[in-house]
């Protein structure tokens, strides 16, 4: 989504807006020397520990771990989407969005979404019209669906035939070129086209606003397969980023206070005639980052239903990686499993409206599922297993964004296995494997032991940060490529990316790394206070690029003696040798 507007665009807007007005209309802050503070908006608590920083452009707060940008924040506060955030700081500041930006990719929407809500009426049509509209209906009410529901979903009928919806609405070059690009058409390698859903049952999916993006198709006869063909991705339509069946809840309910997350279209219909109304399912992938924070932008309450079986349970792990990053206080994420070979349509079927919530009130917490399921891993009666169960939670628990939430959670297992919090803390954090020598293999990125001291390169982000005029004193950013250390690569995007825009402040940044896997690095780093006097500062940084000439140095230096002990030395090579030696001492 964010592709669609120009960073350039992003960068100014963030130059003219500032955070702390931003904060400060919402949640009324309190001048704290440089900074400004409040009680945090995101948890509960009784002393501000949130605190926005004008200088950064960033709000951190030490309490939950909330963090980010005036757009992060209206995002969160607001309950925002990216896009709508950005709409939002636009109008604020008097500032015109870029329409011929988004002009070549968009231009073709509204034909495309027209395009689908007139596929929806023609396939609904036809369960009503077409000659086999029986075998349809027939299918339904086998599978208990009331008309009523049916229509509330805009179920349809694509009826059998290589060309239907090519007949009716690829009349043009252009519209059939349409066809395909929406996935409702295949074009086959001679050229010819040919309808995608053929003789199934249609279930549209619709977005937030309740136009039809895609369709999920069923076989009518379980002989046939695949059983579902879904839309592929297309301009309207990104799988990673929309849940079936939110519309249709919004549409039924006034609050959502809980949502429901199951795995199939049928699942979500079913809950929804017997009234369970605050079912979405994911469309035939594993939940995204994108998904759970449009499941968190709608409700704090989510819950995860799938089956009980090891496919079940591996799903549910996978959802829990990425729910970690996300909890905060009053975000709850649960898993309840059910039992051996239902499904939710099954189950509700059987069991009744009652049933079913009987068993949701039976859901675990992912605290509870989390150490389950760990501990069920492995054989804690053995060091050995005790052992691995560490190695299974720290990857997990370094992912968990709150850090009070993390310390619960190691708490919790400690009290699970019977050792001492705080030993189990220190094993989790210290777990991380001693820093590189210049030959391992490069890391991506910056990570730090606790307890050793920052690198170089560390202190040169985090300076950076604090200051990004800084960048304007170094030259030649790329020659810093050549050193294998953990960060390098983010420090050099860091500086070019300072070097062709000179204003960014943090915050402004920080929106170049959103939804980037080093993103939550460097969030980290913006937040550490920097301790060096204002007038010190030029010092520290190039001290720490000295530094990294220095390592860079020494690199070659040891790999020219390592090649001199393997291979032996060309001549070059030795004056080399002799003038990184003098080059070192002259460092020293
Ligand atoms: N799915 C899919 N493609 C398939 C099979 C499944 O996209 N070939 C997705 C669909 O979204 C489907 C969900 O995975 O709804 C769950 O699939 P499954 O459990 O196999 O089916 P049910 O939902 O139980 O479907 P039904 O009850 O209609 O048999
Ligand atoms: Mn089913």
């Amino acid at each position: 989504m964010a592709g669609r507007i120009p960073q350039q665009f992003i960068d100014e807007l963030l130059s003219r807006v500032d955070i702390v007005d931003i904060i400060d209309a919402r949640v009324p802050l309190r001048k704290a020397g440089r900074d400004f503070q409040a009680r945090c908006p995101f948890h509960e608590e009784k002393t501000p520990s949130f605190t926005v920083s004008q200088n950064k452009q960033f709000y951190h707060c030490f309490g939950c771990g909330a963090h980010g940008t005036a757009i992060s924040f209206l995002m969160e506060y607001d309950h925002l989407d990216f896009i709508e955030t950005i709409k939002e700081l636009a109008r604020q500041t008097g500032m015109e969005l870029p329409e011929q930006s988004s002009q070549p990719q968009n231009s073709q929407l509204p034909a495309l979404d027209e395009l689908m809500q007139k596929a929806t009426a023609y396939y609904r049509r036809q369960m009503k019209e077409h000659p086999d509209r029986h075998n349809a209906i027939h299918y339904l009410k086998k599978r208990g669906l009331s008309g009523e529901i049916a229509n509330e979903f805009c179920i349809g009928f694509a009826p059998p035939g290589w060309d239907n919806i090519i007949k009716l609405l690829g009349n043009s070059k252009i519209t059939t070129e349409q066809l395909v690009t929406t996935g409702m058409a295949i074009r086959k390698d001679d050229g010819h086209c040919y309808d995608r859903f053929r003789n199934r049952i249609m279930f549209p999916i619709r977005n937030r606003r309740g136009k039809v993006i895609g369709f999920g198709g069923r076989v009518l006869d379980d002989e046939d397969k695949p059983k579902y063909l879904n839309s592929p991705e297309s301009p309207l339509f990104h799988k990673g980023n929309e849940l079936y069946g939110l519309f249709e809840a919004r549409q039924a309910l006034r609050n959502i206070d809980s949502l429901i997350v199951v795995e199939g279209y049928m699942d979500v219909v079913a809950l929804a005639q017997f009234g369970v109304r605050n079912a979405v399912a994911t469309l035939g992938t594993a939940v995204t980052t994108d998904h759970m924070n449009l499941l968190f932008r709608t409700c704090n309450d989510i819950t995860f239903c799938l089956d009980g079986d090891r496919a079940g349970r591996e799903a549910a792990w996978k959802a829990l990686d990425t729910c970690l990053p996300l909890i905060s206080d009053g975000r709850q994420v649960r898993f309840m499993f059910l039992p051996d070979g239902e499904d939710p349509d099954t189950l509700i079927r059987a069991q009744g409206k009652e049933g079913f919530e009987t068993l949701a009130t039976n859901a675990l917490s992912l605290s509870s599922f989390f150490l389950d399921t760990l501990t069920r891993e492995v054989d804690l009666n053995s060091l050995d297993g005790r052992a691995r169960l560490v190695e299974l939670a720290r990857p997990k628990l370094k992912n968990v964004g709150n850090p009070v939430y993390r310390l619960m959670l190691i708490e919790a297992l400690a009290q699970r296995i019977h050792i001492d919090p705080h030993t189990l803390t220190q094993q989790i954090e210290r777990g991380t494997p001693p820093a590189p020598t210049h030959y391992s293999a490069p890391q991506r990125r910056p990570q730090q032991a606790p307890g050793s001291r920052p690198s170089a390169i560390r202190i040169a982000i985090t300076l950076l940060l604090n200051n990004p005029q800084l960048a304007q004193k170094v030259a030649q950013p790329g020659h810093f490529l050549a050193l294998q250390e953990p960060g390098v690569n983010i420090l050099v995007e860091l500086l070019e990316l300072l070097h062709a825009n000179p204003n960014l402040h943090c915050g402004g940044i920080l929106e170049h790394w959103r939804d980037k896997p080093d993103q939550r690095h460097l969030a980290r780093l913006a937040r550490q206070p920097v301790e060096t006097p204002e007038d010190g500062l030029e010092a520290e940084f190039l001290g720490a690029l000295m530094l990294l000439e220095k390592q860079l140095l020494e690199q070659e230096f040891q790999e020219l003696n390592r090649k001199e002990q393997e291979t032996g030395l060309s001549t070059e090579d030795k004056h080399r040798l002799l003038e990184l030696l003098r080059l070192k001492n002259s460092l020293r």
